[in-house]
């Protein structure tokens, strides 16, 4: 295999500053291009995932410009979007596609929409059944659940919904179109997922009701132009509290990390185990909480963990595998069956990457046993094009004794450009 090599290391000491949140990345550039006037968005993510949604706006006729993290959205309200005269591509992003099916159910124009792929494998139903219910009339491969999907937007209904998956993406993308429906869309989830819309929306000026798992708004709902400052990502920031957990010696901060409660399941974990993170500054800018995150190295244990905490590190859960590899004793994940339609069947992939390593992991329906060994061999590993594959790959090549060769490494752009360059910067 000729993938890049990351060698052992025995320590980290320095400040990160990850880059920005993907989730509210993708909703500032969406609510900015929906709203009336301008939205300044400030350090906006630049993976690929977000550059495809700005790129889905342009085609549908939002005018933006970008300055490195600095976005700036001329939006003149969703009747001047107008219909696309190209496919819109989605690329890797699950997020772009499923919201940007919420956002233009309401657009009284056809659109289709694909991505590369692995998105082309992961489910759509999950949005296009209710959107269908809303009077959106919608075609796709097997009855509208896989792309490419052509949509026909136009006059919608608010409807009740009850999900039988917990997904920001579903969720975001019925509260989307119920902005332009007739009457009262509600969204009542099993458990609670990322809250990243309903805070922006209301920071736009639209209300939005929450109680427990259930989230309702009004259709009609006009939207007004924002200053946006988006935190740094915790989904990016979980690979340095690994990283800086397991090395034997240092120290990192990780300046303005978002710190919402719907994400830091990583952090309730990592500190269950034994890990030595605490905050140091918190604030809250643009209605979300942010902090500074210090970790330090700490001898960790295994855990069990499942039910409603799982949606709160959903994403988080490779780099949690291999922490729970170099942890001692047994950790169980379980009720995280979402994991097996993600960029890639991330229980899967984890396992049998992990193992290949040296790792003991048995592959679980719903989740994975990990029999921690305090220590890891290395190899060689693929990332199957999921970048945080590509960058749990390459935090093990750092904590294991022999490297570790990591195949197509560059995948890690979707969520975090350079990751590689920004971590070489704090070995020590
Ligand atoms: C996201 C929601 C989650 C998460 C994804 C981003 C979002 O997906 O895994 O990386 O921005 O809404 P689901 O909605 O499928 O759980």
């Amino acid at each position: 295999m000729g993938g890049v090599f990351v060698k052992p290391i025995t320590g980290v000491k320095g400040e990160i500053r990850v880059p920005g949140d993907k989730s509210i990345s993708h909703r500032a550039a969406l609510l900015g291009g929906m709203a009336f006037g301008e939205t300044h968005v400030t350090d906006f993510l630049l993976g690929q995932d977000c550059l495809s949604t700005l790129k889905c706006l342009r085609e549908l006729g939002v005018a933006w410009e970008r300055q490195g993290t600095e976005v700036w959205l001329h939006g003149q309200g969703m009747d001047e979007w107008r219909e696309p005269t190209n496919i819109l591509d989605a690329g890797n992003s699950g997020t772009t596609f499923r919201l940007m099916l919420g956002v233009l159910a309401g657009s009284p124009f056809s659109v289709t929409l694909t991505g590369d792929d692995s998105l082309r494998s992961r489910p759509m139903r999950r949005v296009t059944e209710p959107l269908k219910q809303m009077g959106a009339r919608i075609l796709g491969r097997r009855e509208g659940n896989l792309a490419p999907i052509t949509m026909q937007g136009g006059y919608l209904q608010g409807q009740s919904f009850q999900t039988e998956v917990a997904s920001a993406q579903v969720k975001s993308a019925l509260l989307l179109a119920g902005l332009r429906a007739k009457g009262e869309t509600s969204v009542q989830e099993p458990s609670r997922s990322r809250d990243h819309t309903e805070r922006m929306l209301r920071g736009f000026g639209v209300e939005v009701h929450s109680s427990g798992n259930l989230v309702k708004l009004q259709g009609g709902g006009r939207l007004t132009g924002q200053e946006v400052s988006v935190p740094g990502d915790i989904s990016s920031a979980a690979f340095f509290l690994v990283l800086g957990s397991l090395v034997e010696k240092g120290e990192l901060l990780l300046p303005e990390v978002g710190i919402n409660p719907t994400r830091t399941g990583i952090i309730d974990v990592l500190k269950a185990m034994g890990a030595d993170i605490e905050f140091l500054k918190s604030s809250e800018i643009c209605g979300e909480p942010r902090a500074t995150l210090r970790v330090r190295p700490s001898h960790l244990k295994g855990i069990e963990l499942g039910g409603d905490l799982i949606p709160r590190l959903i994403d988080e859960i490779p780099i949690l595998a291999l922490a729970a590899s170099l942890a001692e004793g047994e950790t169980v994940i379980r009720d995280a069956s979402e994991l097996r339609v993600k960029e890639t069947d991330r229980i899967a992939r984890v396992a049998e990457g992990l193992n290949a390593l040296g790792a003991k992991i048995e592959e679980l329906p719903d989740g994975m046993r990990i029999h921690g060994q305090r220590t890891l061999r290395g190899g060689e590993a693929s990332s199957f094009g999921d970048h945080r594959l590509a960058m749990a790959w390459a935090v093990a090549g750092m904590l294991s004794q022999e490297g570790v060769s990591v195949e197509n490494m560059t995948a890690a752009d979707v969520s975090f450009p350079d990751f590689l360059e920004i971590i070489k910067k704090v070995v020590l």
